[in-house]
């Protein structure tokens, strides 16, 4: 039927390409009523033929397009080792795992170690220290930042205990990364920049860098909603040659050896090795140095963010102008509505716009949110708020499991106040000018 694999491929995926563009292809024309999501996949053929492409070799575990992301990306970023996990949580439970390593000496967490963080958090930020036994404390937020307050640092540190602080940047808004840092380097902390939510952002401090590679450890989300996607997915990175082996160990079972999948005893000393208490020569390829996981991402999700990286540049972009039209157009509401802020050096690639309605106007957040809803806007709420106050603190409340330190005032506003809508490239100038007209009508119907 073929002449050769190379010709069938390019005609399936010419095929995919057509199909592409008579089905999946959004033609639509936006009429005011219509849903406006605050996030979507924004892709054409390119995506669906590189993982046809990738269906096509049938590899189906980490493969080609893995290596060419974790390439392409760590140029991009700027970090020396990056390894793509099957999601945002899972490369936070990696980046906070690595740092439970014998290896890492007196800086090594261990149970009952302390973790700095913020209550309004994602919990999967928080959840690794939880599960791990170390403690979790929590400081609360600034507004309209919504990012960590960094005034509380020094009360939060216990000397001997505190190991790390774990961070988000918060929908894309860096956290003070000057001040977080002094104190890190200060007290010679490991810093964990969640960066699942700024893909793009940049900080200046002395240089500009983009976030997720200031600190130890840099984690990325590429769930659907996120700056760029392969489905479920994520990322871990760091520049420390150490931390980057034992990110990979603790990725892939646990396991010593560092060859890839379907790569055999690279290091010619598969065989005569001396591991603990294992006989001599005992397989390296099944010697367990760590207690891991299996958390790696299968070559059809890389195949997906390899087209969707470049692309990127373009979707910050539009992030970028979306969230300042939006601004620009809420500016008006600003005696009911807190707008955000960007943090102070900071150069945003902004996950969403968030908006705290001003609770000494009487108007109830939740009317509002319900009302933009009523028009077919999708609207979502800051992460956790503040975690505490959820179900799953019910089991470990008032224990030692977890300290707060000073009041989360501003995170049970938060709770109480806010909200976010979209700003993500799949926005038009109709769409943000109807949305901004909706939430006006929001505020004036209460
Ligand atoms: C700040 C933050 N961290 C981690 C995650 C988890 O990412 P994933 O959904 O890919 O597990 C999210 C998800 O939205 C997030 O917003």
């Amino acid at each position: 039927m073929w002449e050769n694999e190379e010709q069938a491929r390019a005609e399936i995926k010419k095929l995919v390409g057509e199909y592409y563009h008579q089905f999946k292809e959004d033609k639509s024309v936006f009429k005011p009523g219509d849903r406006i999501n605050y996030a979507s996949r924004v892709f054409d053929e390119k995506e669906m033929q590189s993982l046809t492409d990738a269906t096509l070799d049938f590899w189906l575990t980490t493969g080609r397009f893995c290596n060419e992301f974790e390439k392409n990306f760590g140029e991009w970023i700027g970090a020396r080792f990056v390894h793509l996990v099957n999601s945002g949580s899972s490369a936070n439970l990696l980046a906070f795992t690595a740092l439970t390593a014998p290896e890492l000496g007196k800086k090594q967490i261990r149970k009952g170690d302390e973790v700095i963080t913020v209550a309004c958090g994602f919990p999967t930020t928080i959840n690794p220290i939880l599960q791990y036994g170390a403690v979790p404390v929590f400081v609360d937020v600034t507004i309209p930042q919504y990012n960590i307050d960094v005034t509380k640092l020094e009360d939060a540190y216990t000397p001997g205990k505190t190991k790390a602080v774990m961070i988000a940047h918060t929908l894309g808004n860096p956290f003070n990364i000057k001040a977080v840092k002094e104190f890190c380097d200060k007290y010679d902390l490991w810093l964990v920049e969640d960066n699942c939510d700024a893909l793009g952002s940049k900080y200046t401090m002395g240089e500009t860098r983009f976030t997720g590679t200031w600190g130890d450890i840099g984690t990325s989300s590429f769930y659907p909603p996120h700056h760029m996607t392969m489905g479920e997915g994520g990322a871990v990175y760091t520049n420390d040659p150490l931390l980057s082996r034992l990110l990979l160990s603790f990725r892939d079972w646990g396991r010593d050896c560092v060859c890839p999948s379907g790569k055999d005893n690279l290091c010619g000393h598969r065989f005569d090795g001396d591991w603990s208490e294992l006989p001599h020569g005992y397989d390296h390829k099944y010697v367990y140095s760590h207690f891991g996981y299996n958390i790696k991402v299968t070559d059809m999700q890389a195949a997906v963010g390899v087209e969707q990286l470049k692309k990127f540049p373009d979707f910050i972009k539009a992030r970028k102008a979306n969230w300042s039209y939006l601004k620009d157009n809420l500016k008006r509401l600003s005696d009911k509505l807190i707008l955000p802020e960007p943090e102070q050096d900071s150069d945003p690639s902004w996950f969403g716009f968030l908006i705290s309605v001003k609770p000494e106007t009487g108007l109830n957040r939740n009317a509002v949110t319900r009302f933009i809803e009523d028009h077919n806007i999708q609207t979502r709420l800051l992460f956790s708020g503040n975690i505490t106050r959820h179900p799953c603190f019910d089991q470990i409340r008032n224990t030692d499991a977890y300290r707060v330190v000073g009041s989360l005032d501003n995170s049970d506003f938060i709770v109480n106040n806010s909200f976010w809508v979209g700003v993500y490239p799949g926005m038009t100038k109709e769409k943000l000018d109807y949305m901004a007209e909706v939430i006006s009508d929001a505020l004036k119907s209460h």
